[in-house]
């Protein structure tokens, strides 16, 4: 399974990059407006140390403007994929701008359908929300179980990215989904090395090593 970083903070996807596991990372304007930079600066330095895509949203409605304004945004680097929003001038913006060769992330995935749309309007990637499915009581992994089961039936090639990630559980359980992608934010990542056994075997080995004769 891939990883992705979801985050625009510079510092938290260099620091995962230095750990040499980050595949990629995604953005949105929530997260995009907590760093104090200009908006094409900080994404031309983001897609400099990203070695995979790095998506970025259209804030567009109208599929003329979403075809504007995606083919700008990947202007700004190779790697950018441009994210948009599921909606019927989204699907008509990601033929077109997939017909050219931009990848697309389509965003605010909630149901099966929507990925199924989209996947046919040739996005590269879907990206289903599953903690703002959990808010609500719904059992966000449950769709992307079905959008998997659905992808393999018919062979698209469209990757799915479980996204809206919670808590490390949710990376475990995207993983058995057979989910392309998971994308973490950097509190999460952080969490999955960790384990307090590791922790006291560590200490114990250290402890012991010191008493070895050298
Ligand atoms: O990539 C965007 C998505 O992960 C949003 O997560 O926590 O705002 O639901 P969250």
């Amino acid at each position: 399974m891939k990883i992705f970083l979801d985050t625009a903070n510079l510092e938290q996807i260099k620091e995962a990059a230095s750990w040499g596991l980050l595949d990629g990372v995604t953005t949105n304007p929530t997260l995009v407006s907590k760093e104090n930079m200009k908006f094409e600066d900080l994404i031309k330095k983001i897609c400099s140390v990203v070695p995979g895509p790095v998506s970025v949203e259209c804030v567009s409605t109208k599929a003329k403007d979403l075809i504007e304004e995606g083919r700008g945004l990947a202007k700004l680097a190779d790697n950018v994929a441009v994210k948009i929003p599921i909606c019927v001038e989204g699907l008509k913006a990601t033929k077109v701008l997939s017909g050219e060769g931009i990848k697309i992330n389509t965003t605010l995935i909630f149901s099966s359908n929507q990925a199924l749309l989209a996947a046919k309007a040739g996005t590269a990637f879907v990206s289903p929300f599953i903690g703002r499915l959990d808010d609500i009581s719904h059992e966000g992994m449950n769709l992307v179980d079905e959008i998997v089961a659905i992808f393999n039936n018919y062979g698209f090639e469209t990757e799915i990215i479980v996204a809206s990630i919670r808590h490390p559980l949710h990376v475990v359980e995207a993983a058995l989904t057979g989910a392309d992608i998971a994308t973490i934010p950097f509190s999460v990542l952080d969490k999955m090395v960790k384990h307090p056994l590791t922790d006291i075997g560590m200490e114990k080995f250290l402890k012991d090593w010191s008493k070895v004769k050298r």
